[in-house]
């Protein structure tokens, strides 16, 4: 009998490098494979999982909405996307909302209600390095070139500022600034965290030409970084904040969410979509909301992620020739290696660990935000061990 891998390359296209196990189900923090084997997820589906695998609340909230209705279609308003709403708006101090299916599709309604706000002529701006999606608007937003090469031509009057150069920022933004779109940790791009002093000048430059602040917080946001956004570490307000991931809890579920400011720019029927905000989705994304605002997982995750991050700054100065540098907040932390990453993830696998690097050389830790302190000394030890035996 073929494996799964052999019929993998006969029916799909070949866009992934699969992790070589078979997964059998997940159970909190783990995942277990077919034979039984357990492991530690301290990727958490590439920061979904925030509540991890079957967590019980999830699993009774989307059991129930599904028994009443899996989909109505958005010509129907419906309860449970009004309780979503109105939690995700709380706690993220926004005004307005739109539900998507995914982080990308939330970017690209961000761009369409950005050229309708600013006109045709006006420049979008976002990072090098940065990773916004894959679908044409997120991708040409996107600087890492190996996301797009060969897809030009791509979308007109998008440029890039260098990540953390106040000198390149100065030069590019002036009245023809339409908006800027930054995570404030990049994810895909290695841990990379907007410094203080990149802020400061944006903030100063945003106030003296007008331009739209976008956070694209598909990754760091919903409570991981230890606040419910990046931005607020720096008394930031952004005028649109991006989400997916985490706020689906497992679920696809994205938005792009927006001060009174944006009230009227969209009309009815210039945005829309099938699925987005889907009311199954929206159930477990409520339970998400309320386990890290209401019962106190944010609180957790500023606590354990501090105590993560010191743990490994102490490693990094155990191994300073294997360690270059630690980056992140709360749990979204990055361990810049000298050295590519991917024998280590592998050795974290045998060890129980499923780990992932990005960028070549940074281990990127995305643990769900259930993690407790067991399951972070069990990573912080065998990282221990893999960095003595390499
Ligand atoms: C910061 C950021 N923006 C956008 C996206 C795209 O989200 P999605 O894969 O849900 O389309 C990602 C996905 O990794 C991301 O990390």
């Amino acid at each position: 009998m073929k494996s799964i891998f052999e019929k993998e390359k006969e029916l799909f296209l070949p866009t992934y490098n699969r992790i070589p196990i078979e997964i059998s189900h997940g159970e909190g923090v783990y995942l277990i494979d077919k034979t039984g084997k357990k492991y530690m997820d301290f990727f958490s589906g590439l920061a979904v999982n925030a509540l991890g695998y079957a967590h019980p609340k999830i699993v009774k909230a989307v059991s129930e909405q599904i028994s009443k209705y899996a989909h109505l279609s958005n010509n129907y308003i419906t309860d449970i996307q009004v309780e979503f709403t109105e939690k995700l708006l709380k706690y993220s101090k926004m005004s307005k909302a739109f539900l998507t299916n995914s982080g990308t599709e939330a970017i690209e309604g961000t761009l369409k209600l950005i050229r309708l706000k600013v006109g045709p002529e006006k420049k979008i701006f976002s990072l090098t390095n940065s990773f916004h999606g894959r679908t044409y608007g997120a991708m040409t937003l996107t600087a890492r070139e190996k996301y797009k090469k060969g897809f030009e031509p791509l979308l007109p009057n998008i440029f890039h500022i260098n990540h953390n150069d106040i000198e390149d920022l100065q030069d590019k933004i002036n009245e023809e600034t339409g908006a800027v779109i930054l995570e404030f940790i990049q994810g895909e791009g290695g841990i990379n965290e907007a410094s203080e002093g990149f802020l400061k000048k944006l903030i100063e430059l945003k106030e003296k030409y007008g331009f739209i602040l976008v956070a694209d917080a598909i990754q760091d946001g919903i409570g991981r970084s230890g606040k419910a956004f990046v931005h607020e570490y720096f008394n930031i307000k952004p005028d649109i904040i991006v989400a997916a991931k985490a706020i689906g809890g497992g679920l696809p579920l994205g938005a792009f969410l927006t001060t009174d400011e944006f009230t009227d720019v969209f009309h009815v029927g210039q945005h829309g979509t099938t699925y987005g905000g889907n009311p199954v989705c929206c159930a477990a994304g409520k339970v998400v909301l309320e386990e890290v605002f209401e019962n106190g997982l944010i609180e957790k995750v500023n606590e354990l992620g501090a105590y993560f991050k010191n743990e490994l700054m102490f490693l990094q100065k155990q191994f300073p020739d294997k360690i270059k540098e630690v980056r992140g907040r709360g749990f979204i932390l990055g361990v810049e290696l000298h050295t590519e990453g991917a024998i280590y993830v592998k050795q974290f696998r045998t060890a129980g660990i499923l780990a992932n690097c990005t960028n070549l050389k940074v281990i990127r830790i995305l643990p769900p935000l259930t993690s407790n302190k067991e399951n972070i000394d069990f990573f912080l030890n065998t990282f221990k061990m893999i960095l003595e035996s390499n």
